[in-house]
């Protein structure tokens, strides 16, 4: 029989090797169409039995992808869901108690479905280079492995790595999988068939868990440990708003002592939530995510040469990221001092990136060469720039360089507030210039915006999406607005945190407002951290052109040096890196305070929208997401507003108006959204 995604191939030994090619496809992914039609090729195997199945992708990027998330959107109810979970549940089974030796074998990514695949087969054989993975990252979908993975990991793994592995959803790298169990071998590709063969002809006795994953497996200890887990999830995520993992935890903790009734449990599990609020949105951001990179897509500009001027705060760290990506870097200040401190921070990037790896450190070391004099200027396809934040010290430089720039060469300024159109008006060429606005900290802010001023053609502007997305970060189209997106979303929303506090508030307090709806810190810890001064000169833009003013507070804390984390003092004191926090302020009554934050920002998103500072609410809700971390489990503000119900939302923001003032007034759009 032939098949639409899978291709069974019989050796000369009468092995089967069992290709999958999912058909229309770039990617394997484990569709309820491919997995229906892997229950019949096991089927038909079962008759002639080989000697041996092994699972090999031929798709040159990897393995098995995971389940079609896509999927995951249709499902509406507990009973829809399990019949998917079913389907999974007796395509892993058959696996698992074919009569023959079924083997994994393993190049590029295997996640999620195709992990617990893997993990139903005797053995699995990894390919040891650098881009293959396996993991069982279902946790950031709200969700935990459903197909058996957390039964099965956990027999292979042991509880203690196999739940951790679950519970953060990491991606392993060869050496760590195989560490841990998960994996029965490790061989660089050219052995990777052999060793297959091998293993199906010799059957090596399979490894089983030592005595102490045995002893934490065990009834009595497994409440202490699983109390231990629950203390380290609830440090970084509340069970309110992230259900999964601690729904994982009490599987484990109540049903391991039987894992045929575990599987049962898990699949029960997951139907629950799938269909919950959380992972709805969380597979919401996913797909957002997805429309980031492909913003990317739309050019295949590739610099060879990419140039930095300005190696501080920004600039260093840029330059920094994108020779780690790969990009050969110069990096030119006028300060020779600071381009001394701007290697070393560059190599900290670097060892905290690559850990051991010696040899990643040295390379990405290699790429990046400092320039004081600003050769690099004239070999470059893409320049950023990163000097001081004034229109005339940004303008001197560009009259200088841009004579010297390469035909067809971008130049990309890193400006957080200054209009392109006014940098634009000494160029010669202003089409080219493009705005790059990065995130601090730069290596881990996901978001990048990709600001289009009125000059800024479409080519260049094309090419500096997908130069965004070459350099692994998440490109968003703006436009050159005031504050662009992020910052002027942010903005309101931690001057009214701001505002609390000159109304005697306790900033403890505020901030547990934010966290109560999900922010990952609070706006006063946050303003904080990002430094005062950068807070209060980006505050002053905007005030310009928004209904926005500065609290008196703000002033008072930067004209006494008062920054925050970096100056040791801002609204808290810091010791050791972390704010010292009041432990008696207590948190009664919080919700006034939670809404006067979040829907300034909502409101401001809703502005964002009608002024079309992106192209539309997707590209909002992915921006706050990436570019604040605005509780992903809301599936960003507008979704939120969505979800709430835009008239009760709107009545809300009225009835904070007619309290606080005109600077709750409900956008125009509100009456169209
Ligand atoms: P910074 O003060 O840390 O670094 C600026 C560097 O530029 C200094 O090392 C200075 O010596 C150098 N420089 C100044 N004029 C120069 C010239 N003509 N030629 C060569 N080097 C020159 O400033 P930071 O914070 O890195 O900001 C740089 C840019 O990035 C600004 O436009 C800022 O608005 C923007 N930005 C800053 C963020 C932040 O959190 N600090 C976030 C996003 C954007």
């Amino acid at each position: 029989m032939t098949y639409a995604h899978w291709k069974p191939e019989i050796d000369n030994d009468n092995i089967c090797w069992l290709h999958l090619d999912v058909a229309n496809s770039s990617t394997n992914i484990l569709s309820s169409a491919v997995l229906d039609e892997l229950l019949k090729v096991l089927d038909e195997l079962s008759q002639s039995l080989p000697k041996g199945i092994v699972f090999v992708s031929d798709k040159s990027n990897g393995f098995i992808a995971g389940a079609d998330i896509n999927e995951f959107t249709v499902i509406k109810t507990y009973d829809e869901a399990m019949t998917m979970l079913n389907r999974g549940h007796a395509v892993m089974n058959k696996i698992e108690a074919m009569p023959c030796t079924t083997v994994a074998m393993i190049k590029g990514f295997c996640l999620g479905g195709g992990m617990e695949l893997a993990l139903a087969c005797n053995y699995r054989i990894m390919c040891d280079d650098a881009s293959t993975r396996v993991g069982l990252p279902e946790i950031k979908l709200g969700i935990h492995p459903g197909y058996g993975g957390s039964v099965r990991s956990i027999l292979k793994a042991g509880p203690v790595a196999a739940m951790n592995a679950m519970l953060t959803g990491r991606m392993l790298k060869g050496r760590q999988a195989k560490g841990m169990g998960l994996v029965d071998e490790l061989v660089p590709d050219r052995q990777l068939k052999r060793t297959a063969h091998y293993f199906v002809t010799t059957k090596p006795a399979p490894r089983t868990l030592g005595f102490k994953n045995k002893l934490m497996n065990h009834r009595l200890v497994r409440p202490l440990i699983a109390n231990q887990m629950r203390k380290t999830v609830s440090a970084k995520a509340s069970e309110k708003h992230y259900p999964a993992p601690y729904k994982l935890i009490n599987l484990w903790q109540k049903h391991m002592d039987n894992p045929t009734r575990m599987l049962q449990k898990e699949a029960e599990s997951v139907a629950s939530l799938v269909t919950d609020y959380t992972a709805q949105n969380l597979v919401h951001v996913f797909f957002l995510q997805e429309k980031l990179k492909s913003q990317g897509k739309k050019s295949d500009f590739k610099p060879a040469h990419i140039h930095v001027i300005g190696g501080g705060v920004m600039g260093g760290d840029i330059a920094a990221w994108c020779a780690l990506r790969g990009f050969n870097v110069t990096v030119q200040d006028r300060e020779p001092s600071v381009l001394a401190a701007t290697m070393k921070r560059s190599q900290d990037m670097f060892k905290k990136k690559f850990k051991k790896d010696k040899r990643s450190i040295r390379e990405s070391l290699d790429r990046l060469i400092p320039d004081h004099r600003g050769i690099g200027v004239r070999h470059a396809d893409i320049i950023i720039e990163a000097i001081f934040e004034d229109k005339d010290v940004k303008q001197t430089l560009y009259k200088v360089i841009e004579p010297q720039m390469k035909e067809g060469a971008i130049l990309a300024t890193n400006t957080s507030s200054i209009p392109l159109e006014k940098l634009a008006t000494c160029l010669k060429q202003p089409e080219r210039l493009v705005g790059v606005h990065f995130f601090n900290p730069v290596a881990l802010m996901p978001l990048v915006e990709i600001v289009r001023g009125k000059n800024t053609s479409d080519e260049v502007m094309t090419q500096a999406l997908a130069f965004g997305r070459q350099i692994d970060k998440l490109p968003l189209p703006v436009i050159s607005k005031p504050g662009f997106l992020v910052n002027r979303i942010l903005m309101p929303y931690l001057l009214e945190a701001v505002q609390m506090i000159e109304e005697g508030m306790a900033p403890e307090k505020i901030d547990q407002a934010a966290l109560n709806f999900g922010m990952p810190m609070g706006p006063i810890e946050l303003a904080d951290t990002v430094g005062l001064d950068v807070c209060r000169s980006v505050a002053k833009i905007l005030s310009e052109n928004m209904n926005v003013s500065l609290p008196p507070r703000m002033d008072t804390l930067v004209d006494n040096k008062k920054l925050g984390k970096k100056t040791g003092e801002g609204f808290y004191k810091w010791s050791r890196g972390r704010p010292v926090k009041n432990k008696n302020v207590t948190f009664s009554n919080i919700n006034d305070l939670e809404n006067r934050m979040i829907f300034r920002l909502l409101n401001e998103a809703v502005a964002c929208l009608r002024e079309q500072v992106v192209e539309n609410e997707d590209l909002i809700d992915a921006g706050v997401i990436f570019g604040t971390g605005f509780a992903p489990f809301r599936g960003g503000p507008l979704h939120h507003v969505h979800a709430e119900g835009v008239t009760e939302m709107k009545a809300l923001l009225e009835s904070l108006e007619q309290r606080y003032g005109d600077r709750f007034s409900p956008d125009k759009k509100w009456t169209s959204l």
